[in-house]
């Protein structure tokens, strides 16, 4: 779902581009749906297949993990002249324990989330494998904020 409109900026040092992207909570509608358009914008804009795919890897997972355990979200991709920076930011439950929410493994999906073919406990833990840098932050019954930098 396209939300706002994308934005070019010629500054040499500050974003290149920017678009915002919403993401429904609680339901795998569209789930995947926005990680498949930032992956084709970065493809369009002809980054290597490398960068293209761990961008790709990382907003997916973020996305599959609003639909899953948040109320709404919203994620941004912003393309600077060396870097991409994807950041996903969420209203809902948010994570009690975020060390033990990275742990490879852990997870509190439902049997709902389980059958949709979700819930692997591995999407925190990829996130910050395929991000250079990576950033979580966390508060119970407000939400999630998720920054993941790609080196270009
Ligand atoms: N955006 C989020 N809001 C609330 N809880 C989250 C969010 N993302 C992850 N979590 C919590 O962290 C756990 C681990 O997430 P993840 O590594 O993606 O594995 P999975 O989604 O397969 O459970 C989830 O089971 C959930 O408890
Ligand atoms: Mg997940």
């Amino acid at each position: 779902m396209w939300n706002g409109s994308p934005r070019s900026v010629t500054s040499h040092e500050t974003v290149a581009y920017e678009n915002s992207f919403l993401v429904a909570g609680k339901t795998f509608k569209n789930a995947g749906k926005v990680s498949r358009q930032i992956k084709t914008l970065l493809q369009k804009m002809k980054f290597p297949k490398e960068v293209v795919r761990r961008a790709a890897i990382v907003t997916y997972e973020a996305e599959i993990n609003i639909c899953s355990y948040a109320e709404r979200g919203r994620i941004v991709l912003r393309v600077k002249p060396k870097e991409i920076s994807i950041e996903a930011t969420d209203e809902g439950q948010g994570i009690a324990d975020i060390e033990l929410a990275m742990k490879e493994g852990y997870s509190t999906a439902t049997p709902r989330i389980v059958h949709m073919g979700f819930g692997a406990g591995m999407g925190l833990a990829n996130i910050k494998r395929f991000s250079d840098v990576f950033r979580i932050t966390s508060e119970v019954g407000k939400g999630t904020h998720l920054e993941m930098i790609i080196h270009v």
